[in-house]
Order: C-alpha cells, then sequence, then structure tokens
C-alpha cells in the first residue's frame, strides 16, 4: 500500500484524546453487558433542558429558519449576547461577539486565530482534558501554571507570573474551573490581568460554569475595562441550560479580534443553524429556572460527597464551590490516581483519573455530581469499602 501524507496537525492531536477517556469508556462496554456500576466519569446535566427552548426551536423550524446563517451569527443572538455582556462591562455590541457550535469550537477557532508553531499558551494545571487539544492544534505549545491545592487550586498572579517565558502569547483561563470547582475572585482576577498586561498576554477566559456558581460571587477578567483590549469570553447554553446537545456557544473579545477571526469562522463552519440561534437567543433573554434546579442539586451532592468521604481514611475531598465535579486526592490510600480508579472501577464505580487533566493532577481523581442522591450516596459507600479493603 502507499503510504498517504497527512498533514502534522493529526500527528499533534493524535494522543491527545483516547487515553484519557478509557475508563470511561469500559464502563459504558461493562454496562451494556449488563455490569451494575455507578458512572461518575463524564459531566451530563441529569436534567433535561426546559421545554420552552424545544419549543421555541420547533416553531423556528416550521417558520422556515432552516437555510444557511450568518458566518457571525444571527443578529437577534448577537443581539442577546451582546445585551448580556454589556450588563457587565459598557460598550459591548453585536460587533464584539462570533457565534459557535458551543465553546469547545469558540476555543478551537481562538486559539488558531491567536496562536501558531512556537507560540506558548499559559494553563492551569490541573485542567479541562480537551485543552491539551485546543492548544497543540495550531501547533502552540502548553505552558502548566502549577494550581496548588493548598491554595485550592486557584491560580496565583505569582504562579502565573513564575511560568511566563518568552513564547507566552495567551492565558487560558478557566473560572469556574473544571475538574477543581475553583472560582477565582475578582482581587485575584485583578492581579492576573495585571501580569497578563504587563506581558502582553491574551486572556482566553472559558466562563461556560458562570451560572453554576454554589457560594460567592461569580467574577471575570471581561469586567476589567482596563483588560478590554486583551481578553475573550467563550461559553455556551451547554450547562446553563442543561443543553450540551443543541451546540450552541459563543465567543466575546474585542472588535479587531472578531473582524479577524470571522473568515476562519466561516472557512470552518460556514454560519450556525437559525432555529438553534433563535432558540439560543430566546434562552439567554428569559429567566429559566434550570440553573437554579443544578445549583441546588450540584452543590447538595458534592457536600453529600465530601462530608461522608472525608470521613474515609485516605481520602481528601476537595470542596468545589462550582461546577459539576468533585475531586478527591486518594494519595493516601497509597495508591495514584489513575490505578485507583481503575480498581474501583471494578468496585462498581466509574470516576475520572486525575491524569486525564494533566501533569499535575496524578493523585487525583474526578468524581461528577450529575447523578441522583441515591447514586451518590450508594457511591460513596463503594467507594468506602473499596479503600477499607486495600
Ligand atoms: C471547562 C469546559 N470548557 C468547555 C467545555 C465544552 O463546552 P461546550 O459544550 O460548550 O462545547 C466543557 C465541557 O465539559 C468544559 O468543562
Amino acid at each position: 500500500m502507499t503510504k498517504m501524507h497527512y498533514a502534522a496537525i493529526t500527528e499533534r492531536l493524535a494522543h491527545t484524546g483516547g487515553a484519557k477517556w478509557a475508563i470511561h469508556q469500559r464502563c459504558r462496554a461493562m454496562k451494556a453487558k449488563g455490569a451494575d456500576i455507578i458512572e461518575l466519569t463524564i459531566g451530563e446535566p441529569d436534567q433535561p433542558p426546559d421545554p420552552r427552548l424545544f419549543e421555541v426551536c420547533h416553531a423556528s423550524m416550521l417558520a422556515g429558519r432552516t437555510g444557511y446563517s450568518s458566518g457571525r451569527g444571527e443578529p437577534d443572538l448577537l443581539d442577546a449576547i451582546a445585551a448580556r455582556y454589556g450588563r457587565r462591562r459598557a460598550g459591548v455590541d453585536a460587533a464584539n461577539v462570533l457565534c459557535f457550535p458551543g465553546t469547545q469550537t469558540a476555543l478551537f477557532v481562538t486559539m488558531m486565530g491567536l496562536t501558531g508553531p512556537g507560540d506558548g499558551v499559559l494553563v492551569g494545571d490541573p485542567f479541562y482534558a480537551t485543552y491539551e487539544g485546543v492548544i497543540a492544534a495550531s501547533g502552540a505549545h502548553r505552558e502548566s501554571v502549577r494550581l496548588r491545592p493548598e491554595s485550592g487550586f486557584r491560580m496565583t498572579a505569582e504562579d502565573l507570573e513564575a511560568a511566563i517565558t518568552p513564547d507566552s502569547r495567551v492565558l487560558l483561563l478557566n473560572s469556574p474551573h473544571n475538574p477543581t470547582g475553583a472560582v477565582l475572585d475578582a482581587a485575584e482576577l485583578a492581579h492576573i490581568g495585571a501580569v497578563c498586561q504587563k506581558h502582553d498576554l491574551w486572556i482566553v477566559a472559558d466562563e461556560v460554569y458562570e451560572e453554576l456558581v454554589f457560594d460567592g460571587d461569580f467574577a471575570s477578567p471581561f469586567d476589567i475595562p482596563a483588560l478590554a483590549d486583551r481578553v475573550i469570553v467563550v461559553s455556551s447554553i451547554s450547562k446553563s441550560h442543561a443543553a450540551p446537545g443543541f451546540r450552541s456557544g459563543w465567543a466575546v473579545g474585542p472588535h479587531e479580534f472578531c473582524e479577524r477571526l470571522l473568515p476562519l469562522s466561516e472557512t470552518m463552519l460556514f454560519g450556525n443553524q437559525p432555529f438553534i440561534a433563535d432558540m439560543t437567543a430566546f434562552a439567554l433573554s428569559t429567566d429559566l429556572p434550570t440553573a437554579a434546579r443544578m445549583r441546588a442539586s450540584y452543590r447538595r451532592r458534592a457536600a453529600l460527597f465530601a462530608d461522608t468521604l472525608e470521613r474515609v481514611e485516605g481520602l481528601s475531598p476537595f470542596r468545589p464551590q462550582a461546577g459539576m465535579f468533585i475531586v478527591l486526592d486518594v494519595s493516601g490510600t497509597g495508591l495514584g490516581g489513575e490505578e485507583f480508579a481503575w480498581r474501583l472501577l471494578d468496585a462498581g464505580v466509574a470516576v475520572m483519573p486525575g491524569s486525564s487533566f494533566g501533569a499535575n493532577a496524578g493523585a487525583l481523581v474526578r468524581l461528577s455530581l450529575t447523578v441522583p442522591d441515591e447514586s451518590v450516596i450508594e457511591a460513596c459507600a463503594r467507594i468506602a469499602k473499596f479503600v477499607e479493603g486495600l
């Protein structure tokens, strides 16, 4: 057979996927054969979207909104997103917005537009699993900023500054944070922002968990006027509206950023789906109960996990301030996160090993909060029994 040529991007991304999800995939295969496993691997909202989203989508399709759309986004959705961010910082208009099918695509296009071979992207470690690929795709490299358990996994301006190199171009910031649930406050963000100004870095803020903060206020670098020319927010309705399958998100940034990125976005997407845009515009301009319900259940389940598992010798849960997950340090059991997770699978609970979230997370496992309380209680019992049997 002729050996065909592939572009370097396929090499760069070849090892960024599969292995991270191996336990999840094994869990699904075992469940398909009838195994009784509590699945705490991925963060799929456990409640449906508000029924009004289906109604708006359906009505929009029936009204003929099934053609091609504009590359930037449908006007009503651009206005709804601009209005939402305009409440946080003055002077935001539709030209500050680009629509995408989800945060993931927004991140991909943003990174392709801001970085290339040789550029460094600073990112807290642990980090959300797909960041590795999102950074590597353009040929850029990851520059890890250690997130310390003793600081509640919150990035400090000092640790950020120490990680900066002459290559650094972008800080990819994620608050509220996946996997740890840490939420940076306004003062911390002001310090981080000042470091980015000093070193002339972009800040790409992934705020997909904005509406799932349990305690305290959400804060964002977007809200700091002095950073307006260097902050891009990426987000979506995936988490806030329990609607990941709709694939509806956006990037909000400076006018020039949007102008420069538009051809890239159009080249890749050739527009979004008008009926999804209509539904998203409705979702963003209507007071819906979905996020508050999720906040209440995830906060309750995080407390259930933490209160129960901190009594198990060898386990140290970190209480999340936000999001859909809780992480445990399992090093007190004598096992690393990876071995712990694989062995726990045979004991009937599937969790993500910390190693899926960076080099700094090897002692951790991540548990999803998106299962009913009864399953949380049963998972705690299985985990405690497993650890006691070690
Ligand atoms: C931190 C973070 N960013 C982005 C995403 C992807 O979101 P979307 O569905 O909007 O692409 C996720 C999904 O889990 C996430 O946890």
